[in-house]
């Protein structure tokens, strides 16, 4: 089957759905996504969304913290465009329905996470994302120009490679014409053209073990750029979160929002010791990679397998007030956090890297952009700043907005062949895939976490290696599933994360080696 669309919108989270309402006046709109519209990481985001509001704010101090979060390997012109264009997009995502908690004067109440020299998180109590994600869904579903997609599982790219030319590298415009697709109701691949392809494919939590990230988290976005010969940086700098809630064997990990240490609350090891004061004098409100190495650190230090979150001296009914949602889950499994500390460990949470975008959310390859978690803009350099992501997603998504309608009127649908499945036979045993799932995520848990070593990183490549081999040659003989289709990308996530991590011979952000403990010092 062949769809025709204007705009094909990979992704219903707040990027994929806040650029689908912002081109739907100027062509039909398609949105694809991997399950529902309620599982993406926009979804789970608790803290919320960071823009400057206060007199005492203004935004240099918010450029500031996120260059120094970023350890200055940001794009400043990104920097600058975010903390200047986010109170504009605020109003419109307002006006689109979310609703934003306010103190009993009627003013927005802020709150502050770490490396946040300022109030300046808006936020909907504990669950922001899920009233983001609620208000724009309803608009969406509106709109008669935009068409959803559930259940349809972006494969590949279409490129000039469709059309039987060798396209490497070096090949110069290399042009996206739209999306092969398996819609999983059907197990069809059909083929989705289009005149603008917008990648929102969100974050990459999965190709770790424990992580903050749902399930439809697997990188797909960038592995397929990377396949197309598009352009993928920053990868090494792979975000975890430091307090998610240890609870062995759930999946996604439950997090334990920033903003509760922002709120007061204190880290100890687990015989009640403080112990972020040795580690940076901003103690619990230091930037996250330096809070997660320190729990890191603790926990290897003493053979602990989590260290404790403490609210317990704050007010009980404030607590439970500003934190419904982390209140109810914890008490479901019996921690009352108004007089237990909680259990927290960190859990891969976020990439600062992706695909490589230009301002207008363009990326390398002709007539596609990315834009949101999928995408590296320059925003955060080597550290993300807590709170920057949602609004990076909404900024750029009006960047490539605006520039995809200027473009539109010039392009056109290019005639391209059905997905070609000859020499496919029927799935092999599921158990190779999930089996080699697990494995990715034990090599990369292991070798590339949050403390990395050359050896370490070699290890990892040579059997990451072995993996990509048996896989590609599975996929070569086997029909088309989502769950290979996942193997296959997060093993190029894991690849190109390997990759630019032995490239960077220094310790900087995210990235820390103890072969290479110091930043370099052309920074
Ligand atoms: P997502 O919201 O993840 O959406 C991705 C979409 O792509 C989904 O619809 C999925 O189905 C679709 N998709 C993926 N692959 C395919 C495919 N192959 N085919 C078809 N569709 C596909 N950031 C903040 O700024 N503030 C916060 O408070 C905050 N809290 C967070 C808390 C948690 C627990 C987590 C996990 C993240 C948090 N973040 C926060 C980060 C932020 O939520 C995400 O970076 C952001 O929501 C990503 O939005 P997105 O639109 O790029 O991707
Ligand atoms: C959190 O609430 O701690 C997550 C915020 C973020 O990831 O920006």
């Amino acid at each position: 089957m062949e769809y025709r669309y204007d705009f094909l919108v990979i992704g219903g989270g707040i990027a994929g759905l806040s650029f689908a309402l912002k081109v739907a006046s100027k062509g039909k709109v398609a949105i694809l996504t991997k399950t529902s519209l309620e599982e993406a990481n926009t979804f789970y985001a608790q803290g919320g969304v960071a823009t400057v509001m206060l007199q005492s704010d203004n935004f240099e101090k918010h450029i500031q913290d996120t260059l120094i979060a970023g350890d200055f390997l940001c794009n400043r012109e990104a920097v600058e465009k975010v903390v200047r264009e986010a109170p504009a997009q605020i109003k419109e995502l307002i006006q689109w329905g979310v609703d934003f908690d306010k103190d009993d004067s009627g003013h927005f109440d802020l709150h502050r996470e770490g490396g946040h020299s300022e109030f300046r998180i808006l936020h909907h109590k504990d669950s922001t994302g899920s009233e983001i994600q609620e208000s724009l869904v309803n608009r969406v579903l509106q709109n008669p120009n935009i068409d959803i997609f559930n259940d349809h599982f972006a494969i590949d790219l279409i490129t000039q490679h469709h059309l039987g030319q060798i396209v490497t590298r070096h090949t110069p415009n290399i042009a996206c014409y739209g999306v092969y697709v398996l819609d999983h109701n059907t197990r069809r691949i059909d083929t989705f053209l289009a005149k603008i392809t917008l990648v929102a494919t969100g974050g990459i939590g999965n190709v770790y073990q424990t992580t903050t990230n749902p399930a439809i988290a697997t990188g797909d976005g960038i592995a397929m750029v990377h396949r197309a010969r598009g352009v993928i940086s920053d990868m090494e700098f792979v975000q975890f979160h430091p307090t998610a809630l240890y609870h062995p064997g759930e999946r996604p990990s439950f997090l334990i929002t920033e903003a509760m240490r922002g709120y007061g609350a204190l880290l100890r090891t687990t015989d009640g010791k403080e112990f972020m004061h040795k580690y940076d004098i901003r103690g619990e409100l230091a930037p996250r990679d330096i809070v997660a190495r320190a729990i890191d650190n603790e926990m290897k230090n003493r053979g602990d397998d989590f260290v404790y979150l403490d609210v317990t001296h704050k007010d009980a009914e404030e607590t439970k007030q500003h934190f419904p949602m982390i209140y109810q889950k914890c008490m479901s499994l019996g921690i009352n956090i108004t007089r237990d500390m909680i259990p927290v460990t960190p859990a891969a949470h976020y990439l600062c890297g992706g695909i490589q975008v230009d301002l207008n959310a363009h990326t390398s390859i002709n007539r596609l952009y990315a834009v949101g978690e999928c995408s590296r803009t320059g925003l955060h350099g080597a550290n993300r700043l807590a709170s920057n992501s949602l609004i990076e997603a909404v900024v750029f998504a009006d960047a490539a907005a605006k520039d995809a309608i200027q473009r539109i009127s010039q392009l056109s649908f290019v005639e391209v062949p059905e997905w070609d499945d000859a020499g496919t036979s029927l799935p092999e045993e599921m158990v190779l895939i999930t089996q080699s799932i697990k494995e990715v995520q034990q090599i990369m848990t292991t070798y590339v976490g949050i403390v990395r070593s050359n050896l370490r990183l070699q290890r990892a490549m040579s059997r990451l290696e072995i993996l990509y081999r048996e896989t590609e040659s599975l996929f070569d003989r086997s029909v088309v599933s989502k769950e290979i289709c996942e193997l296959r990308n997060i093993i190029s996530v894991g690849y190109l994360i390997i990759k630019q991590a032995m490239q960077r011979k220094e310790s900087i952000g995210l990235h820390y080696t103890i072969d290479y403990p110091e930043p370099c010092e052309k920074h």
